[in-house]
């Protein structure tokens, strides 16, 4: 294991990321449970990650001093680069010049973690992000790499093997950075690099029968890529003990609930409950336009019908003990804050979060140390298809936060029409794994056209699609224009209610995916 201590940045992840991707498994801890999560791991080495805050303030945080008395490897990036400097008897100072995005990395000499990747005397394309820089090394580093804003941006002390990058290696901006850190790990810590998918399987599948015993298991199946895998990895550990349930809002896409309902029941054999429950949730939502409101709704209705389920179960003498969840990794790791007060709400996100608390159950998450790279990864480990696996993502509120307006059964079965309509023409192009997430929204106005000899007075679609890497961030994609016009004429012929579509052009931030 490689204990990744963070300070803070928004790159941590990426890290871990890339470790993984080694081969070698990692975790992350926030610095102030850095020395806990010393203690629990055991680590084979350390990697310290960059961070918002500046090591020359007066109470910024540090690394444990047990990582440095461990005698281990220890890689310092960035801000951990200039912890390092400053807590081995080094200086850092403020400067003026900050160094941001692409810079060139001069190496100066060969070191371990340059070993087979970069040659003294060449130039490197790397990412940089600091204001503050080291200014004097501790006893013992010396100098392998110089930027033009940083004459310490890559220091080794190889007695000790201890490393310090002022760029970022685990970025896509820095080329050739995961073979630094393939390096750090392999050559450096001496890590094998066995940790495989396979061995993680067999791993949870054990844990799984550890924890459940003969207990009963339930899962809210949603049909998405995450409670999929969940349900799939608990029923291959406890086969018949695992019910699934699946409430079906009548706000999934088209034939969405069907192929689900089949792949589980046929495919896999698991034990499903199909709850249809979608004219209790679109009586609720009904003439409902406040975003918050529906999504508050479909939440509170989504955990009193799985409730009632459960209750019926226990009637049949099958009471449940645990709940899976699909928690993913990025959920998990508490996020380091330097700000002190709660981050603001932009939209309540829905999914089965809340259930645990009210229903007295222990929870079952497979997946809380994966990434979801790692989860379709999983997944196909797991027999699951490619298009499946591939899904883009949905959102737990489904088509009703794309109807911006309010919700009625007759906009949800034109909105289904146009979507299904638009992804078939993007697989046709053969753009669907180049695009993160598409889907239409269906606008509350209606505007005038011309169709036949005949006016038309009818709603307005606006398509959406965007790249992304985690959903946090996205740019709309670009599309040529045949494309747009194909999908738009296909729909303003093919589905009622329709005559006229526009596509978005706005990335996040300043727009959010969704409409709502
Ligand atoms: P936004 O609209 O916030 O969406 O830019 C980012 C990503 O999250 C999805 N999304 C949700 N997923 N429950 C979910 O499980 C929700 O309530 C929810 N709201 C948005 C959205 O589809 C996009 O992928």
């Amino acid at each position: 294991t490689v204990l990744i201590i963070d300070f803070g940045s928004q790159v941590t992840q990426l890290i871990a990321r890339r470790v993984r991707e080694a081969g070698v498994y990692s975790e992350i801890a926030p610095f102030q449970l850095a020395e806990e999560a010393f203690h629990r791991l055991k680590p084979k080495a350390v990697i310290l990650s960059g961070s918002p805050a500046s090591t020359v303030d007066v109470g910024s945080p540090r690394a444990p001093q047990v990582i440095f008395d461990s005698g281990l490897p220890v890689l310092g990036i960035c801000y951990g680069e200039q912890t390092m400097c400053a807590q081995l008897g080094g200086k850092v100072e403020g400067s003026d010049h900050r160094e941001f995005g692409r810079a060139f990395l001069e190496i100066a000499k060969d070191c371990a973690l340059f070993d087979g990747v970069w040659a003294t005397g060449t130039r490197h394309q790397v990412w940089m992000s600091h204001g503050d820089r080291v200014t004097a090394l501790p006893p013992g580093f010396e100098v392998v790499g110089t930027s033009s804003g940083a004459p310490f941006a890559a220091i080794a002390d190889e007695k000790r093997r201890y490393y310090g990058l002022q760029f970022h290696p685990e970025v896509v901006h820095t080329p050739d950075g995961a073979k630094l850190l393939s390096n750090f790990v392999h050559k450096i810590a001496g890590l094998k690099g066995d940790w495989t998918m396979a061995a993680y399987r067999e791993q949870a599948i054990d844990a799984i029968r550890s924890q459940v015993g003969g207990g009963k298991v339930i899962c809210a199946l949603s049909g998405g890529v995450d409670s999929s895998v969940a349900a799939l990895l608990t029923h291959e550990a406890v086969g018949e003990q695992l019910t699934c349930i699946l409430v079906d809002h009548g706000l999934m896409r088209k034939n969405e609930a069907a192929e689900v309902v089949e792949m589980f029941r046929q495919h896999y054999n698991v034990p499903l409950i199909v709850v249809d429950a979608s004219d209790k949730f679109i009586d609720a939502l009904e003439g409902e336009p406040d975003p918050e409101k529906k999504r508050k709704t479909i939440g509170r209705l989504f955990i009193e019908v799985f409730e009632e389920e459960a209750r019926k179960l226990a009637r049949d003498g099958e009471t449940a003990d645990f709940l899976v969840q699909g928690t993913l990794y990025p959920d998990v790791i508490e996020s380091v804050s330097f700000t002190g007060g709660p981050s603001v709400t932009i939209k309540s996100h829905h999914n089965v979060g809340g259930l645990p608390e009210r229903m007295n159950m222990s929870l079952v998450e497979p997946l809380r140390e994966l990434f979801k790279d790692e989860v379709r990864v999983l997944g196909k480990e797991l027999g699951l298809p490619d298009h499946f696996i591939g899904r883009h993502p949905f959102p737990g509120p489904g088509l009703a936060i794309r109807c911006p307006g309010g919700v009625t059964r007759e906009k949800l079965d034109i909105l289904r029409a146009a979507d299904a309509i638009y992804l078939d023409e993007i697989r046709k192009a053969g753009l669907y794994d180049a695009i993160w997430q598409a889907f239409a929204v269906l606008l509350p106005v209606q505007t005038v056209g011309v169709m036949g000899d005949g006016r038309t007075y009818e709603f307005v679609c606006a398509l959406r699609a965007v790249t992304s890497v985690d959903g946090m961030t996205a740019d709309f994609y670009h599309y040529d224009m045949e494309f747009l016009g194909r999908a738009a004429t296909r729909i303003i012929n093919e589905v009622r209610g329709i005559n006229r579509v526009v596509y978005d052009v706005t990335s996040k931030p300043p727009g959010t995916i969704e409409w709502e």
